[in-house]
């Protein structure tokens, strides 16, 4: 069997390369940066499944009903079935690895997130992601140690090898000494999110810019949804980045507030009495725009999380409060704190069926690279969840029949992959930052494309053109993608936004959602 090609090390890749091992099946792990620098230990507040270790008789069909409504209907149901129906293994699996979910009085418990009504958060602290890595990276160095995981940290993916319709290997250069290295066989992208095309704005690790997907448009691999971008209503901007407030801040009972003539005014509470604080993130980050640019009001958010009891400072919080203190200089048990919405996450990506399998055969996404299960927004707890899953799905999807020959013709070397420089770099950034808010106008999108169109053409201002027209194209309000000239959810626009490069620029078709298999809930 031809080894397979992992371009990615998080916990997507990570959770991939296990399971090749466990199938017997060998893989190199390609990444830009080691996995303890990859964008999955940011993730701070949980990871989601139905274990129904609270006593509130949680289920898959809840959880199931949660994802696709706080998706606004938009997400594959197939998928979406799946993912929650392997979550309580994957999370036992987990803790089996020895992640150190939180416990209390000896039994591992779970919190509150948005969007849904169940505490079905499984988390360590506020460093899931960090934990889940760690333990992941272990489990990953005894597969390579048993010779079925080659870790190749440092190599960046230079170009997909595609020929007659299927991905025949990748070109990796390495990022010290600059050679370029071709790697035959399957090829599962596992490359994160693309936050960094926003520079500052975003949590996640700026050097995400989303290369891979850019280089895999280019090559004639559909994208989707890509105008469905999350802002998070709780970040802080620092040097060059948002730091993530997590959502379990407000799980674990922390309070939204502006100043309204000069008084505190809890908004969501007031607005949304059932779920409140806790409501979807796109919801939140729209209150907080609309509530911002209200007269009446100081223009600014506050998250006071002042009412928190001391053992869940130190028992569920602790490491939240000293990134606060460290950060801002506040201690958040005894002060509110300035917050805004950040770019957090990209539901849109690389339109992988149910099998995370990719247009193009023998290439498969997995993690915040792929569009699979998020649809219109993402809850938070569930991107964990997609990323350990997608990694291990598309790793049992491989069939890894192909023979490894190469056509010549198709080398990156051959063909000149521009790269985007600083300068270009700088203005595809306000150009996309000027037209990508939290509410849109095309107007406002056809200038961003405009100006993203007088741009020298790289895979990553293609990208970047790609996201702007997926929004201009969708006359409708839905999720995270809001238009102030298309204020309504409309019906004919419940189909996903495919994305392919075509004569030199984005071609978009609206393609209908894949129905329901038999015993899948009917949304
Ligand atoms: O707020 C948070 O902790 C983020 C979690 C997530 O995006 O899943």
């Amino acid at each position: 069997m031809a080894t397979v090609n992992v371009i990615g090390a998080g916990l997507a890749g990570l959770s991939a390369a296990l399971e090749l091992a466990r199938k017997g099946v060998a893989c190199r792990l390609v990444s830009a940066q080691r996995s303890e620098r990859a964008q999955s230990v940011l993730a701070e507040g949980g990871i989601n499944a139905v274990l129904d270790l609270m006593g509130e008789h949680d289920t898959v069909e809840e959880h199931f009903v949660d994802t696709m409504r706080g998706g606004v209907w938009l997400a594959d149901p197939n998928a979406v079935w799946g993912l929650v129906n392997d979550a309580p293994d994957i999370v036992r699996r987990l803790a089996a690895l020895g992640v150190p979910f939180q416990r209390e009085g000896g039994s591992m418990i779970q919190r509150n997130f948005g969007g849904q009504k169940k505490k079905r958060t499984a988390y360590a602290k506020s460093s899931t992601g960090k934990v889940l890595v760690s333990a992941l990276v272990d489990a990953v160095r005894l597969e390579e140690r048993r010779g079925l995981v080659q870790r190749m940290p440092h190599h960046e993916l230079v170009d997909l090898a595609i020929v007659d319709g299927a991905c025949v290997g990748a070109w990796v250069r390495d990022s010290f000494g600059g050679d370029v290295a071709f790697l035959d066989g399957p090829v599962i992208l596992a490359c994160g999110g693309m936050g960094g095309l926003f520079g500052e704005l975003t949590t996640g690790t700026t050097t995400n810019t989303g290369d891979v997907a850019a280089i895999a448009l280019t090559r004639g691999v559909e994208l989707a949804n890509l105008e469905f971008l999350q802002y998070h209503p709780t970040t802080i901007p620092i040097a060059n980045k948002r730091l993530l407030v997590t959502e379990a801040a407000r799980g674990e009972g922390g309070r939204l507030f502006t100043l309204r003539d000069g008084a505190p005014w809890y908004f969501m509470e007031e607005k949304y009495p059932e779920l409140g604080n806790l409501m979807p993130r796109d919801v939140v980050s729209r209150e907080e725009w609309a509530v911002m640019a209200d007269p009446a009001c100081d223009g600014h958010i506050y998250l006071d999380m002042r009412g928190l009891s001391r053992s869940i400072w130190r028992n569920r919080l602790s490491d939240l409060r000293d990134e606060i203190k460290h950060y801002l200089a506040i201690d958040p048990a005894r002060k509110a704190i300035p917050v805004e919405p950040g770019i957090h996450y990209c539901m849109g990506g690389i339109l992988v069926d149910e099998a995370h399998r990719a247009n193009v055969r023998d290439l498969y996404a997995a993690g915040e690279c792929a569009c699979a299960y998020h649809g219109a927004n993402r809850l938070g707890g569930n991107s964990l969840l997609g990323a350990i899953r997608g990694g291990m799905v598309a790793a049992r999807s491989i069939g890894m029949t192909r023979g490894d020959t190469v056509q010549r013709g198709c080398s990156p070397a051959q063909e000149g992959v521009a790269t985007t420089n600083w300068t270009t770099e700088h203005a595809m950034r306000e150009a996309l930052v000027g037209c990508m808010g939290i509410v849109r106008t095309g107007d406002g999108l056809s200038v961003g494309l405009a100006n993203l169109e007088d741009l020298c053409v790289t895979p990553r201002v293609n990208l970047a053109r790609a996201v702007v027209a997926c929004a201009l194209a969708r006359e409708e309000s839905r999720g995270a993608h809001q238009r102030a000239d298309y204020p309504e959810t409309l019906e004919e626009y419940r189909r996903t936004t495919v994305v392919r490069w075509e004569n030199d620029g984005p071609s978009i078709e609206f393609r209908p959602l894949a129905e329901p298999h038999e015993g899948v809930p009917r949304s």
